[in-house]
């Protein structure tokens, strides 16, 4: 039975259904309010607004609680492969074993890129940034791979073939960054190791493939995997509901995940506990400056729009944080400042107060660190890890008959009606 929320204003009453979730959330459908009041909404950053129904990802920020498909993070974080955890966010249950082998091998099959895609890379400047160049290469996969999204079977190829090329692409780009012979991936490598024998391996000193660094990987690339409708999400959401094809679509998605208040984090973070280390910045100086409304400086990796409390994945990434590193031998101090930066954090009334918490970015970018990949290259790993989510949510979109061109509407603010000046009646 339809419950309903009453709206009174201007002597006038509006029933407006409510709609509720499988796990009790609720919402006020106003898909009719301005065609019944000439009112809209008003919510900058859409803080209080939902814009789909969607079965993939729950989140409750209050209780820190993160589920794909049902599952909770933790359990897969424990059990899951990133292969597996993709292969349930697409196809909304867990593969078969026959399943999950025909994904690896066709992984394996469109693991390669197109040869001439090494010319676009050779002319980008070499100082370019990696999510710049991921972003256009990405693009650019259209040119080489330029049908449409028609059928199933079209779709799972497109898929898998991205979260295949893109994870190769994001290795060559570091070769050639550092003008090294790109390496090809091995069919006999699982994803997660392909990756980082792409990476570090070498004409001369061959690499050899640490487990405990290919587990860490899975679990890395599972904890970014998906999370509802964030800001990049959302970009790859509005721009695929004007049918842009699925490269270019993604290509906004990783733009947006670029930027240093999402998926940039985790290089900022690091960034930020490397000028705290090499300063010699107090924690009690880092956090005033934090706290100080008159200083641009926030706490990176603290704070989430969701999550009101810890940040589940922040939790598991320290664990394998504390697991890896004495494994590998390393002793990072940023490991250190960012656990006491949090432990004052913690215990401060502004950050209570404000429910600012660490969320997935504090700690990841110390896991990178520890398996070599390079800082500039951190919000690359977050793409790679996100693209699953991206495309499981991208289909849903399009899947969905309620859903439609994104196009928000606004409260114009600017000048009434005024008259052209010709310009030589202009002061
Ligand atoms: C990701 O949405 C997702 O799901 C994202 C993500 C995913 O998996 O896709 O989880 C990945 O993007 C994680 C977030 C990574 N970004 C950072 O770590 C950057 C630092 N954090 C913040 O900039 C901030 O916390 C946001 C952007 C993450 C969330 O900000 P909101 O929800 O827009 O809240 P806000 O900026 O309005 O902050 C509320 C108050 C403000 O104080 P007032 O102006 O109201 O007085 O809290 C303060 C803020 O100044 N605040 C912080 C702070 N974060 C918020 N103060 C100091 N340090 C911080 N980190």
């Amino acid at each position: 039975m339809t419950e309903y929320a009453t709206l009174t204003f201007e002597g006038k009453t509006l029933e407006l259904p409510i709609v509720t979730g499988t796990e009790g959330e609720k919402a006020i459908d106003i898909r009719m309010l301005r065609q019944k009041t000439g009112y809209i909404t008003f919510d900058p950053g859409y803080g209080n607004t939902g814009c789909c129904k969607s079965a993939i990802t729950f989140m409750n920020g209050e209780k820190g609680i993160l589920r794909y498909r049902g599952i909770p993070i933790e359990e897969l974080a424990e059990n899951s492969t990133f292969v597996e955890t993709s292969y349930l966010l697409i196809n909304g249950r867990l593969p078969t074993r026959k399943e999950l082998t025909r994904t690896s091998v066709m992984l394996n099959d469109f693991s390669l890129v197109h040869e001439d895609m090494q010319n676009f890379y050779q002319n980008f400047p070499r100082a370019s940034h990696p999510m710049g160049i991921l972003s256009a290469m990405v693009n650019a996969l259209r040119s080489f791979y330029p049908e449409l999204v028609e059928t199933d079977e079209q779709t799972e190829m497109i898929f898998l073939r991205l979260l295949s090329k893109v994870r190769t692409m994001a290795a060559m780009s570091y070769k050639i960054s550092r003008g090294h012979k790109v390496i090809y991936p091995r069919p006999d490598y699982t994803y997660c190791a392909n990756f980082l024998h792409m990476m570090f391996d070498t004409p001369v000193k061959p690499y050899v493939i640490d487990q405990d660094l290919v587990r860490a990987l899975n679990v890395f690339w599972i904890l970014h995997a998906d999370h509802e409708q964030n800001c990049s999400t959302s970009a790859v959401k509005t721009v695929g509901s004007a049918r842009a094809n699925i490269y270019a679509t993604l290509s906004a998605g990783i733009a947006a995940l670029w930027g240093p208040l999402h998926g940039g984090a985790n290089q900022a973070v690091v960034e930020m506990l490397a000028k705290i280390w090499k300063e010699g910045l107090s924690i009690e100086e880092v956090i005033s400056r934090a706290k100080d409304k008159t200083d641009p400086f926030r706490l990176m990796g603290f704070g989430h729009r969701v999550y009101k409390t810890y940040d589940p994945r922040a939790k598991i990434m320290k664990k394998i944080c504390d697991r890896v590193l004495p494994k590998l031998n390393i002793n990072d101090p940023l490991l250190d400042i960012a656990k006491k930066l949090e432990e004052v954090a913690l215990n401060d009334a502004y950050f209570i107060d404000y429910n600012l918490y660490p969320n997935v970015d504090f700690y990841s970018g110390i896991l990178l660190r520890a398996m070599g990949i390079p800082t500039n290259m951190f919000t690359v790993m977050f793409a790679i890890g996100r693209l699953p989510g991206w495309l499981a949510q991208w289909k849903e979109n399009l899947d969905d008959p309620e859903q439609k061109l994104c196009r928000p509407r606004q409260i114009y603010t600017g000048s009434n009606q005024k008259p052209y000046i010709p310009i030589d009646d202009r002061e």
